[in-house]
């Protein structure tokens, strides 16, 4: 009798508390639903690119500007030009990845729209295409080219390429390497300067060249104007000729054969190597306040190392700073 008690009283207790999370996966379901609804109803009213396919790329839905977090900021229509910095990534450098976003979110400027995307080949596995999938959710700031990874078999003229094809203009297209990290104020005040059209803009090597017109601007990170996207994915020349050899030396062979970018500028040495680095011909300099861009940020310590100079003051936390209450208990 006992041994059937028992056995009822415990099969109340599994029928009830069965009811339990029956009623509270019920409830969890809701608030999932209600939650993914919000999420779309707010992504549909703040994501300005929509979701675009098309032949050459999937460009993942995109938030309109990465610099809105600035409540110091003129309004958007008075600002002068727009720029996309494409931050050339591979799907499983997610830890780089993030650190490139706070480095980029949290500094602002009235000059310019700047929109940053990191540039992907396809993923190559369920895991990669997981990865970038979850990131694109969350974040909507992955271009994902239509080829494999590569360094120099024609991903960045097909980034051009795509970036033509999105359907939205820029005033200038940056390629940039995800050890280079860009002081985005400043790059949009020298570019105030600049020509609209025709322009070339970076780093010229060797290091000791200081000829914009002979060699060619660094990958680590350079700048052209929208009229020779338009070039680089229509012409004959370019065609020819989309991969094989460096990137960025390819991008001037391309010029020189094309008689293009008229204005060559080259950033010397406001564009430099991080003075850690100790590689064969480093260019270094100090991490002046002038700063456009430093090169060879190989590791998560030196991004921090230069975040904390250019950034610290305004983002640390100290003693007297409350932390750890922002998470929303269960209840
Ligand atoms: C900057 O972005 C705003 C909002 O999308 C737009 O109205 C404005 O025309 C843009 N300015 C330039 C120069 O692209
Ligand atoms: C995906 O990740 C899991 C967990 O790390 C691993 O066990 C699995 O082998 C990975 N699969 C592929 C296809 O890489
Ligand atoms: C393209 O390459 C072919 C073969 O190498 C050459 O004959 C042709 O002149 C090139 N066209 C242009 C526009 O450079
Ligand atoms: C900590 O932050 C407060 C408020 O911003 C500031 O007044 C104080 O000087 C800071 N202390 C240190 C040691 O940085
Ligand atoms: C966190 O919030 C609680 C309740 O508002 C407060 O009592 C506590 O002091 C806070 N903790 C910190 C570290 O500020």
């Amino acid at each position: 009798m006992m041994g059937t008690t028992a056995h009822i009283l415990s099969a109340q207790n599994r029928a009830s508390s069965k009811t339990m999370i029956k009623r509270w996966c019920l409830l969890m379901w809701v608030v999932g639903l209600v939650a993914m609804l919000a999420t779309l109803v707010v992504f549909t009213l703040l994501v300005a690119t929509p979701l675009v396919l098309n032949s050459t790329g999937c460009v993942l839905p995109a938030i309109s500007s990465s610099f809105s977090v600035s409540p110091l900021q003129a309004s958007p229509s008075a600002k002068e030009f727009s720029i996309i910095m494409g931050v050339f990534s591979t799907a499983s450098r997610v830890e780089r990845r993030n650190i490139i976003r706070l480095a980029y979110g949290m500094q602002s400027t009235d000059i310019a729209n700047v929109t940053v995307r990191f540039i992907i080949g396809r993923p190559m596995d369920r895991n990669e295409s997981l990865q970038i999938g979850l990131e694109s959710h969350r974040y909507g700031d992955i271009i994902v080219l239509d080829m494999d990874e590569n360094m120099n078999a024609g991903k960045t003229w097909r980034f051009f390429s795509t970036v033509f094809e999105m359907g939205v203009r820029y005033d200038y297209v940056m390629k940039v390497d995800d050890d280079s990290y860009v002081r985005i104020n400043n790059l949009a005040s020298s570019l105030a300067e600049e020509s609209r059209t025709d322009l070339y803009y970076g780093y010229i090597l060797p290091c000791a060249n200081k000829n914009p017109y002979w060699g060619y601007m660094a990958g680590m990170g350079y700048v052209i104007t929208w009229d020779l996207i338009e070039w680089i994915s229509t012409s004959e020349i370019v065609l020819n000729k989309t991969g094989g050899y460096q990137e960025d030396r390819m991008t001037a062979d391309w010029f020189n054969e094309g008689k293009k970018a008229k204005h060559r500028v080259s950033k010397k040495p406001l564009f430099y190597d991080h003075p850690q680095y100790m590689g064969k011909n480093r260019c270094p300099n100090e991490l002046v306040p002038e700063t456009i861009l430093i090169h060879q940020m190989k590791s998560t310590e030196l991004w921090m190392d230069v975040l904390q100079h250019f950034e610290g003051g305004r983002f640390s936390l100290n003693g007297s700073t409350a932390v750890g209450n922002g998470s929303v208990a269960l209840s």
